[in-house]
């Protein structure tokens, strides 16, 4: 049994000495819940790969209670030094390269020589890291695959048994993961769209490269969509950008004018707003994914702010299932 435990003084305590003896500890965090686990310890590591069932080459974000512990594990440049200052404590992952006397198992970055890491903007999270005066390696806290979790019960659903405790920290606020960005040489590139816009890193660093992000109906998604790595799926197939809701389906809404017809409807957000939009997607996903509907119909979201990265979560939950 796993227990879900309200953060508190004690409940920090007791999963700071979880993760400091190899343990592993679900934890909230401003984006989803992460599978936390200590990231200098191998076996700890070795255990989060086993428990999501996540393939050993996608490696793993390490999260740090402020910038000195970061400095401790990853070369820090003049670049990631602002980036840090600008977004930290936030949704910003920076890839950076690995130090060569960092303390971090080689697990965690999967054979690579950087490391992807962030500063949570959360007080929980926060609190849990500087009590366990390590940094914890923590992928979203769902099983590899599936829809990230937003709530402690999320991962209970996910993770039941597999794991002894869950810090019960409400829902998550952005509830989308952290934005990836890659600045371990001098051509930034953003890995995966998040809680920080493009509009908001353009405004401190100019132009960064978005190559790697899926564009809607781009001639790769056309053309190929066994092209796009499924992930963040539900059990129910999605249909994305619709106009109609076809029988039997549940429709995730979004905006003033909901589409009729459905036989259960969740609206993202009612006035259009992309950030409540966010916070709802996957605890929206997880609602509608039920048996006995037949499919999950999306209405479009704008391809814009915070809409690139709930965008980018639709296309890979709509992927062809391998
Ligand atoms: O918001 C988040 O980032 C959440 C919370 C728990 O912090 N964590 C999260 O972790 O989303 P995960 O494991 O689900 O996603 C980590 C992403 C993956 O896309 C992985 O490929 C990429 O970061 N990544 C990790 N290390 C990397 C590295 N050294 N180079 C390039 N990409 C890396
Ligand atoms: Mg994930």
């Amino acid at each position: 049994m796993t227990e879900i435990l309200i953060a508190n003084k004690d409940s920090l305590d007791k999963a700071a000495n979880l993760l400091r003896t190899g343990k592993l500890v679900a934890f909230p965090t401003e984006t989803v819940y992460g599978l936390g686990g200590n990231a200098e310890n191998d076996s700890a590591v070795a255990e989060i790969y086993a428990v999501k069932g996540r393939p050993s080459f996608n490696p793993l974000i390490v999260h740090v209670p402020d910038i000195e512990m970061a400095e401790r594990y990853v070369k820090v440049n003049s670049v990631a030094r602002d980036l840090m200052s600008s977004f930290w404590p936030g949704p910003l992952t920076l890839v950076l390269p690995r130090r060569e006397d960092s303390k971090l198992s080689l697990l965690v970055s999967a054979g690579l020589d950087t490391v992807a890491i962030r500063m949570p903007a959360h007080s929980i999270a926060l609190a849990l890291l500087k009590a366990a005066e390590i940094g914890i390696a923590a992928p979203s806290a769902n099983r590899s695959g599936r829809i990230s979790p937003t709530q402690a019960q999320h991962v209970k659903d996910e993770l039941n048994g597999l794991i002894p405790m869950i810090l019960d920290g409400g829902k998550c606020e952005v509830g989308l993961e952290s934005t990836v960005l890659d600045c371990a040489s001098d051509k930034l590139k953003v890995l995966r769209p998040g809680g920080i816009t493009k509009e908001m890193l353009e405004e401190k660093i100019g132009k960064v490269d978005w190559g790697n992000v899926i564009k809607p109906n781009s001639e790769n998604a056309l053309s190929s969509p066994g092209m796009l790595e499924s992930h963040y799926a539900p059990s129910l197939a999605v249909r994305l950008n619709v106009s109609e809701v076809r029988e039997g389906e549940a429709l995730l809404a979004f905006g003033s004018s909901p589409l009729l017809g459905a036989k259960h409807m969740e609206n993202l957000s009612p006035t259009g707003d992309l950030k409540e939009a966010a916070a709802h997607l996957f605890a929206f996903l997880r609602m509608l994914d039920l048996p006995e509907y037949k499919a999950i119909a999306v209405m479009p979201i704008p391809e814009i702010g915070l809409g690139v990265a709930i965008n980018d979560r639709l296309r890979r939950a709509a992927a062809e299932r391998k």
